[in-house]
């Protein structure tokens, strides 16, 4: 009798000794592995490292935060200075003498410059770092734009809704003025966020992502006067113009490792991908779809067309931006526009009709239509 009673109880009885056991044992693998880590040394206090930081506690004579240079942004391209995340990233790898080194008696031009009169103790420079590797881990959590666009075509729906039931059905506001305004504004903003996002799909100009090298092309093309075939030298023979490889860089580099602006940190990431092989992963700007057939040696060689009719003045842009949409119509618009050196160039000489006609006054001149370019087969193989 007692073994039926307490049977339908065992089974409870059984998971929670398990869990008992389980609790017993997490805690004391815990315990073991927090004695084990004290073994190790103190725990720096994250909490004070981000205070100083951020320059809430004291970090020197009239020192400047680390914040308002290293900043908490993902996307600060403009920032010549390493963003928090990637500083940390660096600093995560040193060990606490080099990192102290860096801050108290830093060696090269730039960071002469920037890190200046810090006085910080061992404690505080251990509490700092630990923040920093802390940083390096977790990162920084931006929240992409396109949640705030959802989340005010929620809002937009909601109320619409609300007008939308007052006015068949609850009745409270007597002025139907006010939720055909609702209902049309709140359309108009819905179909304007939709459209938008549609039909900016495909095409993404004044695209302007942030690269991992702040390479500027106003310093190398601008400044410094160096030619775009230089660097992009398969544009006058190839399909496309190509990005530069880091050993090209380095024939520079190899010599220039301070930038006036960045120091060291930007140029030695050209160097470390040099050295140890890697690929630099720029982020790719213009892009046309896989139907479209496009060959800059066409444009630049024979159709002998400067960089800049198509990408804009990039020897300005620090950061490239995409100048043009690419559509269609770009491309047509050009070639009914743009004439061709049809004379005197050997690639031109097939067009028999179109020679006589020029000499006998029939025309006047030859554009890029008149010789095929706008053929839906060129474009769509
Ligand atoms: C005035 C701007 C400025 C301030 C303030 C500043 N830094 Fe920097 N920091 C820089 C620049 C610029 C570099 C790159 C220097 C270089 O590589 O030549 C740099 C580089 C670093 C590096 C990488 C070392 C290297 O060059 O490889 C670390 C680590 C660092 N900073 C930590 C800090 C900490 C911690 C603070 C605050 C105590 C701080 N910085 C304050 C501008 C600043
Ligand atoms: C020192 C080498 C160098 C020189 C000189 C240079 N570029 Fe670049 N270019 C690059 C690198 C590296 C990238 C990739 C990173 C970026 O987008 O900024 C690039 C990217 C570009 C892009 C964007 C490619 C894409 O992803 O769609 C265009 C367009 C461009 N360059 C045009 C030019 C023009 C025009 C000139 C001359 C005025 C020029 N470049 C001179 C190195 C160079
Ligand atoms: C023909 C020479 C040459 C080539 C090739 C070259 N650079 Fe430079 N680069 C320079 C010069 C000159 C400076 C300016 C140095 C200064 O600020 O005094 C510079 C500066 C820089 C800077 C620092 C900018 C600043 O002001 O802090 C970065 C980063 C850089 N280059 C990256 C690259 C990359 C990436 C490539 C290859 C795609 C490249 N460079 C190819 C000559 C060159
Ligand atoms: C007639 C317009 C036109 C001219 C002129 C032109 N480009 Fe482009 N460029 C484009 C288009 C379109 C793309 C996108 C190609 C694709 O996605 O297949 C592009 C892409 C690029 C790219 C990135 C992708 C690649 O092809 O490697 C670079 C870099 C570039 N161009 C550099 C240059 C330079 C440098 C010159 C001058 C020497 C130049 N372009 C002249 C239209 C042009
Ligand atoms: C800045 C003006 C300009 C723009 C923009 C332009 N083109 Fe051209 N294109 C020309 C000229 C000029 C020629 C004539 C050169 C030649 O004989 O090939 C040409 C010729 C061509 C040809 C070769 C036709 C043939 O005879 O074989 C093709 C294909 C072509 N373009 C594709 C494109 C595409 C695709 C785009 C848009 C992404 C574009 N072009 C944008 C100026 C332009
Ligand atoms: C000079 C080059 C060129 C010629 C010629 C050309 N196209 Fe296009 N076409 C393009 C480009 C570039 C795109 C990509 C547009 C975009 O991404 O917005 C495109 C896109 C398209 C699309 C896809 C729809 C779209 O907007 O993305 C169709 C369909 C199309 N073309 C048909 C044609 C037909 C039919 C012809 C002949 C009458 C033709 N094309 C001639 C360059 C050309």
């Amino acid at each position: 009798m007692v073994k039926t009673l307490s049977r339908p109880l065992l089974p409870g009885n059984r998971f929670l000794k398990f869990f008992l056991v389980f609790l017993a044992m997490s805690h004391f693998v815990s315990f073991t592995t927090n004695v084990r880590a004290e073994n190790k040394g103190p725990a720096p206090d994250v909490k004070v490292g981000e205070r100083l930081f951020n320059g809430l506690l004291p970090t020197g004579d009239g020192s400047k935060s680390c914040v308002s240079c290293h900043t908490m942004y993902t996307g600060d391209t403009m920032n010549w200075n390493p963003s928090a995340l990637e500083m940390a990233k660096v600093a995560a790898e040193m060990d606490l003498a080099t990192f102290k080194e860096h801050l108290l008696t830093p060696t090269g031009a730039m960071r002469e410059k920037v890190h200046v009169k810090y006085q910080l103790s061992d404690e505080q420079l251990f509490h700092l770092q630990g923040y920093l590797k802390n940083l390096a881990i977790e990162g920084i959590d931006d929240k992409p734009l396109s949640i705030n666009k959802l989340l005010i075509f929620l809002l937009l729906g909601g109320l619409m809704t609300i007008a939308l039931v007052d006015l068949f059905f609850t009745k409270k506001i007597s002025y139907k003025a006010i939720h055909v305004l609702i209902i049309v504004f709140g359309i108009g903003f819905q179909l304007k966020i939709v459209a938008h996002d549609l039909i900016d799909l495909g095409r993404s100009q004044d695209y302007m992502p942030d690269q991992p090298i702040k390479f500027s092309h106003k310093i190398h093309a601008g400044d410094n006067k160096i030619d775009c075939l230089y660097c992009h030298s398969n544009a006058d023979e190839g399909k496309s113009a190509g990005i530069p490889s880091a050993g090209l860089c380095m024939n520079c580099h190899q010599v220039v490792r301070n930038g006036s602006n960045s120091g060291q940190f930007e140029i030695g990431k050209v160097v470390d991908a040099y050295e140890n092989n890697k690929d630099i992963e720029w982020v790719r700007i213009h892009n046309l779809p896989d139907h479209v057939y496009f060959n800059h040696a066409q444009h630049v060689n024979v159709g002998n067309r400067e960089c800049q009719e198509c990408h804009g003045d990039v020897e300005n842009m620090h950061i490239v931006k995409q100048e043009n949409d690419l559509s269609m119509s770009w491309c047509l618009d050009c070639h009914k526009e743009t004439m061709v050196d049809f004379k005197d160039n050997d690639y031109y000489k097939t067009f028999e009709a179109l020679h006589k006609d020029l000499a006998e006054g029939v025309l006047d001149s030859i554009r890029a239509a008149d010789i095929g370019a706008n053929d839906c087969m060129k474009c769509h193989h």
